[in-house]
């Protein structure tokens, strides 16, 4: 969705909370352009987060409270953001109406759009103004999110004296950087492969065509080597990182990174497809990755070979302003992919 324009604001803290780290991002609204204030990450311990759900929150809380610590950011404002089953981003084609009676009608008619009870969802709306005239059509974004799942994630915050203000979507949060950073490219797919999940979001037109959450990411190609070469979690994420040589396995660690990377480009490619077949006038022009898992040595080529598009992996502080002497820009430039999200988040005006 667009950003409304919205010059000098207070902006939150992006706080990106994924199954393998946490990633926090601060950004600040120039004139021109956004610098980056500061960005940093921690790793959080196997299955404290897990599928969108906080399993551990007071060892997430501590671990998010460490890095604000670390990174001495003083803001209390921050925002977040959801995805996988917990939340459901549907389009819907609704009559022409004012804000206040479309939001009586969604609430009397949810029911019919989403799988959820509406006792339990928060549900948020954008009417994207496809249509404006009388007896005319709109294209409306619904957002419904578990109330349970997000409660948690505030809660977890508060008790670290924290204030989320925005709760993001993690499409929507890539869409947003994406179109600061490339704002002038269109027909495109978004794709940030984390640890445990991919998130696909197909751009045309300013407005996203096909979203999806998929369970597959980097963390497999861990589980594999794990399992293949019978040795311990750390030790086969330094294999897999090429922190730790990989000698003699060389071969057969080649056959995992293949076998698990062919699933992935399936997926991609399942989602391109879908797309090209419902808006056949529009075809993709690029794809753009994002996530630790877009980081596997020659995943940008071999999707290029497989899918025809133009892949590049994403930076999003590519034309933001940063101070290289607080910022080491080898190492703005490495986190990049996986900043992504909280970039996003991070963009976003501190409205309460
Ligand atoms: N060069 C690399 N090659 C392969 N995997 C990598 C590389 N660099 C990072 N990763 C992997 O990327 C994952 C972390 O990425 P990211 O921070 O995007 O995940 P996350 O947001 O915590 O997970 P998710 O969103 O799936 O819950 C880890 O599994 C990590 O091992
Ligand atoms: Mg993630």
């Amino acid at each position: 969705m667009k950003l409304p324009f919205i010059s000098s604001v207070d902006l939150v803290v992006g706080v990106d909370i994924g199954s393998h780290a946490v990633k926090v991002c601060q950004l600040k609204k120039g004139d021109k352009a956004y610098s980056v204030v500061s960005v940093g990450s921690t790793l959080l311990p196997e299955g404290a987060v897990d599928d969108g759900t906080l399993n551990e929150p007071e060892i997430v809380g501590a671990a998010i409270a460490e890095l604000f610590k670390n990174l001495k950011i003083k803001k209390k404002k921050v925002g977040f953001s959801i995805s996988g089953y917990s939340v459901i981003v549907k389009k819907v084609n609704l009559a022409v109406m004012n804000e206040e009676q479309m939001e009586e009608h969604i609430l009397a008619e949810a029911e019919q759009y989403i799988p959820f009870d509406i006792q339990d969802v928060y549900l948020d709306f954008q009417d994207l103004k496809t249509g404006s005239g009388e007896n005319e059509r709109t294209d409306v974004m619904l957002v419904a999110a578990k109330k349970d799942i997000v409660d948690d994630y505030l809660d977890m915050l508060d008790s670290i004296g924290l204030q989320a203000t925005i709760v993001d979507v993690d499409g929507f949060a890539l869409e947003n950087t994406y179109e600061y950073n490339m704002p002038k490219t269109d027909n495109v797919a978004l794709v940030d492969i984390g640890a445990s999940k991919m998130n696909i979001n197909i751009i045309s037109g300013g407005m996203s065509m096909v979203a999806r959450d998929i369970v597959v990411g980097s963390r497999q190609l861990t589980e594999r080597i794990m399992n293949h070469f019978d040795i311990e979690y750390e030790e086969a994420e330094a294999i897999k990182l090429g922190n730790q040589p990989a000698g003699d396995r060389q071969e057969e660690l080649e056959d995992i990174f293949s076998t698990v990377c062919t699933q992935w480009v399936l997926e991609v490619k399942k989602a391109i497809d879908l797309y090209h077949n419902n808006y056949p006038d529009a075809p993709l022009v690029k794809l753009v990755l994002s996530g630790g898992g877009a980081k596997v040595a020659g995943l940008t080529d071999y999707l290029t070979q497989e899918t025809g598009l133009s892949v590049e992996l994403f930076n999003p502080f590519a034309n933001m302003i940063s101070n290289d002497k607080k910022i080491d820009p080898d190492y703005l430039k490495t986190i990049g992919p996986e900043m992504a999200i909280a970039s996003g988040i991070a963009i976003r005006p501190s409205i309460v």
